[in-house]
């Protein structure tokens, strides 16, 4: 069947991707990097540091003198990116002046379920929601993004991203590029397409059903971006914040980096490569020495690991994209070396699990079946590991997240992880056929009656229903019985 379906993608592939989507070599890097700005806070008397995000409707000018309808945080388009050290407490007041219900997700956040801004935190319009939470996990670079049921494609579609960036002691003792929107640079990767001055959010792959493709790349917002650098070593924090879009990021002249920091934070060492790929939702910190003088781009190469047949499918024969060029000036400041060793994970070892659980990924549900808001799939007892097994059962791309945790990937189709995958993680990409294994610790407060998510993170396929819920409980509690529907306040 796989082979079949294999051909008829081939025959049909032109009917979405059209005959090649590459923009190698096509860009001109015409318009600066938009940095975004660092959100403000306030600090209270407790140590608490309080963020304000309005969600609002606005038009931004992708291309001069072109308004396009878009949703943002506290600005048209996209959000300012929030920064908290591990210990301090924060509380965040989300308004909602979008004309229907969102919700705002902390995306790898360990906290507790209600605070989670899944869908059971909607926001309706109108109202304010004031989510607080003790940042309690490693330094690391997290983002925040609507996740009403349903609806979540749409939402981050329209613009309904940020970052939110963890510091703690040891990412500020090492040696690492750390002046943000100078040598520590946000990157948020969107793919899109343009139908006039309007964002055209209509172009799926109906065949493969990946959910939403788009022709062009930006970069916080920015279509044909560079940046200018003024140092020998700039860090990217890579985030793929497009709907259903895998990039395999390097750089155009194949020069090799150091990758530092995955999804939960730094990697024991910096590990160098070449490439590294991110399905929808995973970020990746990765450190480049630039020359004076030149310019760098990075880009998107094809990708051959989609497995089960679809390689061709999905990618269309190239989906290469030239997504952001570095302009290294004449003379460069000084930059140390890397450390060589920045300290142990996290995440739990596959012995410290006292029970596994298997997931199985179909476009129709996982574990057969599809998401109920009133369903509970999984209750876990607080302060235990578990091994998760997470097969993609049938070759459709899918990557797998889990709300509140991060976790240790202990085998991909039986073998140790490499690169990436050796780091603390929160989200992972499930290619067709294959099986992953992972490892992770519930130790946030027990919450019988709220549950967090877990789900495909192509946002199509969790607006359909590839997601479930789990509760965490004392030992020997029984899950509680959920709401289906809707509050804010
Ligand atoms: Cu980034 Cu449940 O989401
Ligand atoms: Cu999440
Ligand atoms: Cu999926």
């Amino acid at each position: 069947a796989a082979v079949f379906l294999a051909a008829v993608g081939g025959l049909f592939a032109w009917q979405w991707t059209g005959a090649e989507v590459s923009t190698v070599g096509q860009v001109r890097f015409s318009k600066e990097l938009k940095v975004p700005p660092l959100a403000p806070s306030t600090v209270e008397k407790d140590g608490t540091r309080v963020f304000s995000l309005r969600m609002q409707a606005g038009t931004t000018e992708f291309e001069k003198g072109v308004r396009t309808p878009t949703w943002g945080f506290n600005g048209s388009y996209l959000g300012p990116t929030l920064r908290a050290k591990r210990g301090e407490k924060v509380r965040v007041k989300v308004e909602n002046t979008l004309p229907e219900a969102s919700s705002v997700h902390w995306h790898g956040m360990h906290l507790p379920a209600k605070m989670d801004g899944g869908p059971h935190q909607e926001v309706a319009p109108g109202r304010t929601w004031t989510p607080y939470w003790k940042i309690d996990q490693p330094a690391a670079t997290l983002w925040y993004h609507p996740h009403p049921h349903g609806k979540t494609e749409t939402h981050v579609q329209r613009g309904l991203a940020g970052m939110f960036l963890v510091d703690d002691d040891r990412s500020a003792s090492l040696k690492l590029p750390k002046r943000y929107g100078v040598d520590d640079l946000p990157v948020a990767v969107q793919d899109v397409e343009f139908d006039g001055a309007n964002l055209d959010h209509g172009r799926r792959s109906f065949l493969q059903n990946t959910g939403f493709l788009g022709s062009r790349t930006m970069v916080n917002g920015t279509l044909d971006p560079y940046k200018e650098v003024g140092d020998e070593l700039v860090r990217l924090r890579l985030l793929n914040a497009s709907t259903a879009r895998i990039y395999d990021f390097g750089f155009g002249d194949d020069r090799a980096f150091a990758l530092v920091a995955t999804d939960g934070g730094l990697l024991e060492r910096p590990e160098t490569l070449k490439r590294v790929q991110l399905s929808p939702g995973e970020r990746a910190e990765v450190v480049v020495r630039m020359r004076a003088g030149e310019k760098v781009v990075l880009r998107s190469f094809p990708q051959s690991n989609y497995g089960g047949g679809f390689e061709q499918r999905f990618a269309g024969g190239d989906d290469s994209f030239d997504v952001l060029e570095l302009r290294a000036a004449p003379t460069l400041r000084k930059a140390p070396e890397l450390p060589s060793v920045m300290g142990d994970l996290e995440v739990p070892q596959e012995k410290d699990a006292v029970r596994g659980r298997y997931f199985g990924l179909r476009m129709s549900g996982i574990n057969g079946r599809k998401m109920d808001m009133r369903h509970i799939d999984e209750t876990v007892t607080r302060g235990t590991a578990e091994v998760w097994t997470v097969r993609n059962e049938d070759g459709v791309p899918h990557n797998f997240h889990v709300h509140d945790v991060q976790f240790r990937v202990l085998s991909v189709d039986g073998k140790a992880p490499t690169g990436m995958l050796r780091g603390a993680k929160d989200t992972v990409f499930v290619p067709g056929g294959s099986t992953v294994k992972l490892a992770m610790r519930f130790d946030g407060p027990a919450d019988p009656d709220t549950p967090y998510m877990y789900h495909c993170h192509l946002l199509y396929h969790e607006d359909r229903g590839m997601m479930g819920q789990f509760v965490v409980v004392e030992k020997g509690q029984r899950a509680g019985t959920v709401a289906g529907g809707a509050h804010a306040g």
